[in-house]
């Protein structure tokens, strides 16, 4: 493997070779989405309903990928890059209701399709400032030119309530030059709390509803 002395020389190389390095992220991101669309056409049958609203994908740019090797103090080289960064490849799947998020993930635990290296589950622990998602770090078998290998992706599964919050803080955090103060992130908190709530409660209801309908079609059979 290529060891590169300067950032420079890493993000001319990063450059030069854009498209041989998205191949293979990109070649991931497809095989996950292919599985995903999967099991969204299968709850769709098995629940009446559907459990995914969408699926977001992207690619670290350059820039990004430089600034998260100089945050954690990597070597400037593309070990560092294929190794030991994860989130190359990132999916997004915004979910309908917060069990949708546990059925899917349990599914790609069970299917055996890709191997799990990580989950974190910041919705059972959500963040000091109230983020809440469901992460997974996978690793995907991808062929290119012949060659196998193992590219891990990054999987964050949230309700669309919590990609709500996660959008707004986000552009409240970075466009803006805002402060880590300690009461921006307990306003941050509540939000993201009473959101939970509201996720809670749209669940409840859901259930209330299908027992409703169930009684009323046993009544009228
Ligand atoms: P990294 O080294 O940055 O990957 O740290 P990590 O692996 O501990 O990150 P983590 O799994 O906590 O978060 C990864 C991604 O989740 C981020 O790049 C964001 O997309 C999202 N995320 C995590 N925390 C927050 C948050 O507080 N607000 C928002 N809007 N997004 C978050
Ligand atoms: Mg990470």
């Amino acid at each position: 493997m290529d060891i590169y002395d300067s950032t420079e020389e890493l993000k001319d190389y990063l450059k030069n070779h854009h498209e041989e390095i998205a191949k293979r992220y990109s070649a991931a991101i497809r095989e996950v989405c292919v599985k995903l669309t999967a099991l969204k056409e299968d709850f769709r049958v098995l629940k009446k309903r559907d459990c995914i609203s969408t699926i977001q994908s992207r690619i670290k740019s350059d820039d990004s990928i430089l600034k998260k090797l100089s945050r954690k103090k990597l070597p400037v080289n593309l070990a560092s890059v294929y190794h030991e960064l994860d989130d190359i490849a990132g999916i997004r799947v915004v979910c309908k209701f917060i069990d949708d998020i546990y059925t899917i993930a349990e599914r790609l635990k069970t299917q055996g399709d890709f191997e799990i290296i990580q989950t974190k589950d910041y919705i059972k622990n959500p963040k000091p400032n109230g983020y809440r998602s469901y992460h997974m770090i996978l690793s995907v078998p991808v062929t290119v030119e012949n060659i196998t290998e193992k590219v891990s992706v990054e999987l964050q599964l949230r309700t669309v309530a919590m990609d709500f919050w996660a959008s707004l803080e986000h552009d409240i955090k970075y466009k803006k030059d805002s402060c880590e103060c300690n009461d921006i992130v307990d306003e941050l908190k509540f939000c993201a709390d009473t959101i939970a709530a509201a996720d809670l409660h749209m669940m409840e209801l859901r259930d209330k509803v299908s027992k409703k309908r169930l009684q009323y079609k046993q009544f009228t059979q």
